[in-house]
Order: C-alpha cells, then sequence, then structure tokens
C-alpha cells in the first residue's frame, strides 16, 4: 500500500478521530483512489494542438462514465470522482442491511439511462459481507453492462465479502485500500473502523 493510504487509513481506524478529521482522511483517501481508478478506464489517444500551434498526442477517456454511489456511505467517495472526472452521470442505490440479519435490502434506485458499453464505477467505502454490493452488481448486469466495465472502489473490505464478490462476478475490477480478514456477529469490519456512515456524517 502506498505510504499515504497507510497514514489516512491510520486516522479513519482510530476511535479517537473527530468528524472533522475523520471527514478530512476520507475525503484525502478518496481523492487517491480516484487517481487509481483512472488505470481501468479506457482511453483513447488524441491529437491536440497547443498555444505554440504545435501538434501533440495526448489521452482522453473514451466511454460514457457512470458513478453508482451506495447509499449512504458512498456518497463521501463521490466529490473526488467527480473533481477527477466531471463528465460522469451519477445512479444512485439504497441498500440498508438488516440489523439482525445484516441481509441487505433495496429501498431506492435510480439510474441515469445505461448502455452496455458505458463503464461503471460503484461507491462504498465498507465492503463487509458484501451483501449491498451484489445486489448492485446483480441490477447493473441485468442491464446488460459487463462484469469487465464495472470497478468498484471501496475502503476497507472483509475477506469474507470480497471472496464472495470474486466468487460471483470474477471479471469485476476493484481497489480497495485495505482488507482485514473478520466480521464480527453484528457483521462489522473487524479491526476496520466502525460505521463508516455515522463517523462521516455525524449521526452516531
Ligand atoms: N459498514 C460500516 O460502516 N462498517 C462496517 O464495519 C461494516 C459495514
Amino acid at each position: 500500500m502506498k505510504k499515504i493510504k497507510n497514514l489516512l487509513m491510520t486516522t479513519l481506524r482510530n476511535k479517537e478521530t473527530s468528524m472533522t478529521n475523520f471527514r478530512g482522511a476520507a475525503d484525502k483517501l478518496a481523492l487517491v483512489l480516484a487517481q487509481e481508478a483512472a488505470d481501468y478506464l479506457e482511453t483513447i489517444s488524441s491529437t491536440i494542438t497547443t498555444p505554440l500551434n504545435t501538434q501533440t498526442t495526448g489521452v482522453i477517456i473514451k466511454k460514457n462514465l457512470i458513478l453508482v454511489p451506495i447509499l449512504r456511505s458512498g456518497l463521501a467517495l463521490v466529490p473526488a470522482f467527480l473533481h477527477f472526472y466531471p463528465q460522469a452521470k451519477i445512479g444512485v442505490i439504497g441498500a440498508k442491511r438488516d440489523e439482525e440479519t445484516a441481509i441487505a435490502h433495496l429501498y431506492y434506485k435510480n439510474l441515469p439511462p445505461i448502455s452496455a458499453d458505458d463503464q461503471v464505477i460503484v461507491l462504498d467505502p465498507m465492503l463487509a459481507t458484501g451483501g449491498s454490493l451484489l445486489m448492485t452488481l446483480k441490477i447493473l448486469i441485468d442491464l446488460g453492462i459487463k462484469e469487465e466495465q464495472i470497478l468498484f472502489v471501496g475502503v476497507i473490505c472483509a475477506t469474507e465479502g470480497y471472496n464472495l464478490i470474486k466468487k460471483e462476478f470474477p471479471k469485476i475490477n476493484m481497489i480497495i485500500a485495505a482488507q482485514d480478514s473478520k466480521l464480527n456477529d453484528k457483521k462489522y469490519i473487524i479491526p476496520g473502523l466502525g460505521d463508516f456512515g455515522d463517523r462521516y456524517f455525524g449521526t452516531e
């Protein structure tokens, strides 16, 4: 892991970190992850003319980009991705897990028109059991998006959730800052960072 990610993860994991500092570290980490996402986006070469009237070749993003944050925590990653990819459309999936069973329920879905050729970046900081992500991926695949056209971006995953997603959708691309080995009996990631949404939005 790049040292900058490790520094930011340490702030996020520390229970003494205030909401303001948690948000600051999460926003910075999101910028790092958004930069890494560029490696997964298809580009084509583009000839441009500089102010010195000289032609040179650069690159531009080839496909339509759609960001799909999973509510609520996924919203925290959106500004960093819009910073680098301002042309992206945004679709929203609302998934809440039952506190008793930890099973994800879809309560909101609002996606822009999606064609099979688009690239989709699914955003959710915490991949625990994988239930919400699995549900989101099934929705996207049913709409015709190819697995390899989907990139998932997260902050921490548990091995259990990561393995489930890789088993169901082996061709999906994933960028996750850290992987933890365990879930507790309430399906929180251990050591983890607690409830990302509560700490980011100040609702704990
Ligand atoms: N969601 C969180 O915010 N934290 C966890 O540990 C698991 C899911």
